[in-house]
């Protein structure tokens, strides 16, 4: 049968195939079968279900057990515990072998915090992109979970406003979109109550019917609920056949210390592969894209060194301020909110060796190295600034401590400039200059790798006297308008010899007509999947934090000021020095990249 989802060709369900093959049984059903929609039921999934309804013992209630991991047992009395039967007979059992060689599996995708913005803004529409694109399992349920009252149908109005269809698929859009919201459900109940979590089972379970469940929550409330939630669902609604997993959204603490109670908190209901760590620009298209550009093409690969790169920049900045999430933001701060998890993970990524596979263990393996490998951050390594208000064209755009939610002596950064180095033996004396700004004159995320001038350059006549000028760079646009291009230094046309820079430029909206998917589609696909590779492993989150910690207490400790930088400008001019201290000049503030 042909795969329908488009995310899913061939080699990649070869993939999913290999992966399935290194589980356990029951896991493999699942993974094969969320993959691929309508996929066809092996043989070896069948049994799996099969198995998994035989073991349950009577009134055993089972751990929030990510893949199920049951041994093969004759089903001499088949019990299904805390389903609808709590008792079936041989007969029973027959038939629902049955049921289960046609039709065996069932995801139900519970959003917790179903009420809030990230809810509304990603994780609806993006599992509506998802069942749109067929890339959902035939059989899946959503539920809503809040403390706020709403009926399904409300939920189904809410929800309703912010799907869109691609551009490219209009095709039939409201009919899907309706038939989407019809598995749309919602339970209202409180976030540390396992009567309420115990109702939600009830009614899971009335979606799920006999088939094997598998079931996926998605915290997306503040972080001082989460342990409460998930005490609650794995204790009264965790699956008991099949996979129960738990997409933890950031931020995973503050610092070491709180990033590690945490996670000793998640384990003492999940283990570490049931916990899928969220950091979304995992799963952009061209973060996920640098791995591919630099291992599938020679001419990058043998220039990914101390040898070739002079330095490289991760630089995020958006062009409006904190309103409306002021209060979250004055607890974190820019260096938490992007730079210790969005622009760490690129920079992971980046840096990496090459992993023995594409496995998830591989890459995080790799990953986990460049963050051990690396220099923690020093007072005098960073440039730390706030937007203040200003007025252009007629229109005041308020400072970062006029939002009422925001104390009026907040010295919480809303921009950051760092200087961070790997101490290992590719990148050694290579600056990674990382920015990252609120309220800012743009909104961009890019990779800026600045390469060594040409020794003995034949035309360094062309040049005067700043060689470093005339470099190549290469850029990987992460947004918006995803492009990656590389800047070499070109003959003008013409009978003299006049140089000048030009792009070689992969314009991804010229190039590819599909619509880029939102990273949120990517990584819930993968976690119903069981796919890690793109999910934070607890080694990892635990060297991100070694790294900035003590960063963070010496700035809290001594409250250092922020440079002040007006609303909409390109941020403070400290980031220039820091910049020039490492023999550096910012790829997005050169003249050059304006005439672009
Ligand atoms: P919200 O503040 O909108 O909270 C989500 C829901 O949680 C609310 O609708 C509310 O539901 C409940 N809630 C809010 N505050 C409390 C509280 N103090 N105690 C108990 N319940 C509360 O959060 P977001 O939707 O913006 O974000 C969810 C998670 O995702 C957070 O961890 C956030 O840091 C993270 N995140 C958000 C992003 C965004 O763009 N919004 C981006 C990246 C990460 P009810 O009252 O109905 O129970
Ligand atoms: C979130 C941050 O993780 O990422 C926000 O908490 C930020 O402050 C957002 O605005 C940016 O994400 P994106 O995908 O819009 O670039």
């Amino acid at each position: 049968m042909a795969l329908s989802c488009m995310r899913c060709p061939a080699a990649a369900g070869a993939a999913s195939a290999r992966r399935a093959a290194a589980q356990p049984l029951a896991t493999a059903a699942a993974v094969s079968f969320a993959r691929c929609g309508g996929f066809g039921r092996s043989a070896a999934a069948a049994a799996a279900c099969w198995r998994i309804h035989a073991v349950a013992p009577q009134g055993a209630k089972a751990p929030m057990d990510a893949d199920v991991k049951h041994v093969v047992t004759p089903p001499t009395s088949p019990k299904v515990e805390n389903g609808s039967p709590s008792e079936i007979t041989l007969d029973d059992f027959e038939d629902l072998s049955a049921l289960c060689k046609n039709d065996d599996s069932t995801v139900s995708i519970t959003v917790v915090g179903a009420s809030g913005d990230l809810a509304k803004k990603k994780i609806f529409p993006a599992l509506f992109a998802l069942y749109y694109e067929d890339c959902l399992p035939k059989h899946f349920t959503i539920f809503g979970y809040a403390r706020s009252k709403m009926t399904d149908a409300e939920l189904r109005n809410m929800v309703s406003k912010t799907l869109t269809c691609r551009i490219d698929k209009r095709e039939n859009c409201s009919e899907k979109m309706e038939e989407f919201l019809k598995r749309c459900f919602y339970h209202s109940g409180q976030y540390d109550s396992e009567e309420h979590f115990l109702d939600l089972d009830k009614k899971l379970k009335q979606h799920e019917g006999f088939r094997v469940s598998n079931r996926l929550f998605y915290l997306s409330i503040p972080p001082n609920i989460f342990l409460d939630v998930v005490k609650c669902a794995s204790k009264s609604a965790s699956s008991v056949n099949g996979w129960t997993r738990v997409i933890v959204e950031k931020p995973f603490g503050r610092d070491s210390e709180s990033s590690a109670a945490l996670t000793r908190g998640l384990k003492q209901y999940l283990v570490e592969d049931q916990i899928f760590r969220i950091d979304h620009y995992l799963g952009k298209e061209l973060v996920e894209n640098l791995s591919v550009l630099r291992f599938s093409n020679l001419v990058f690969e043998p220039l990914w060194s101390r040898q070739y790169i002079r330095n490289v920049q991760l630089i995020f900045s958006e062009d409006f301020g904190t309103e409306g999430r002021g209060g979250y933001f004055d607890g974190y701060g820019i260096i938490r909110d992007i730079m210790q998890n969005h622009l760490l993970q690129i920079l992971a990524l980046f840096a990496m060796e090459t992993p023995v596979s594409l496995e998830a263990e591989d890459i995080r393996n790799e990953k986990v190295k460049v963050l051990r490998s690396m220099k923690p951050l020093q007072l005098e390594d960073v440039v730390i600034g706030q937007y203040k208000s200003h007025t252009k064209g007629g229109t005041t755009y308020p400072g970062y401590t006029d939002d009422k939610t925001v104390p009026k002596d907040s010295v919480t950064p809303t921009f950051a400039a760092a200087g961070l180095f790997i101490n290992n033996a590719r990148w050694d004396g290579v600056p990674f200059l990382m920015k990252a700004g609120k309220a800012l004159h743009t909104k961009r995320a890019e990779i800026r790798v600045q390469f060594r001038h040409v020794p003995g350059n034949l035309y360094k006549g062309s040049f005067g006297t700043d060689l470093d000028r005339a470099t190549n760079e290469l850029v990987i646009r992460v947004q918006p308008d995803e492009a990656i291009y590389l800047k070499i230094n070109n003959k003008i046309p013409g009978l003299g010899m006049r140089l000048d820079r030009s792009n070689l430029n992969l314009h991804y909206a010229a190039r590819y007509s599909k619509e880029i998917p939102d990273a949120y589609e990517r990584l819930l696909l993968d976690a119903i999947e069981g796919e890690r590779r793109l999910f934070i492993r607890s080694d990892e989150l635990d060297a991100a934090w070694s790294l900035f910690t003590p960063l963070l207490k010496e700035l809290e400790e001594k409250r250092i000021a922020p440079e002040l930088y007006p609303y909409g400008s390109r941020g403070p001019v400290g980031a220039h020095y820091l910049a020039a201290k490492y023999n550096v000049r910012w790829g997005d503030l050169s003249a050059e990249h304006y005439k672009a």
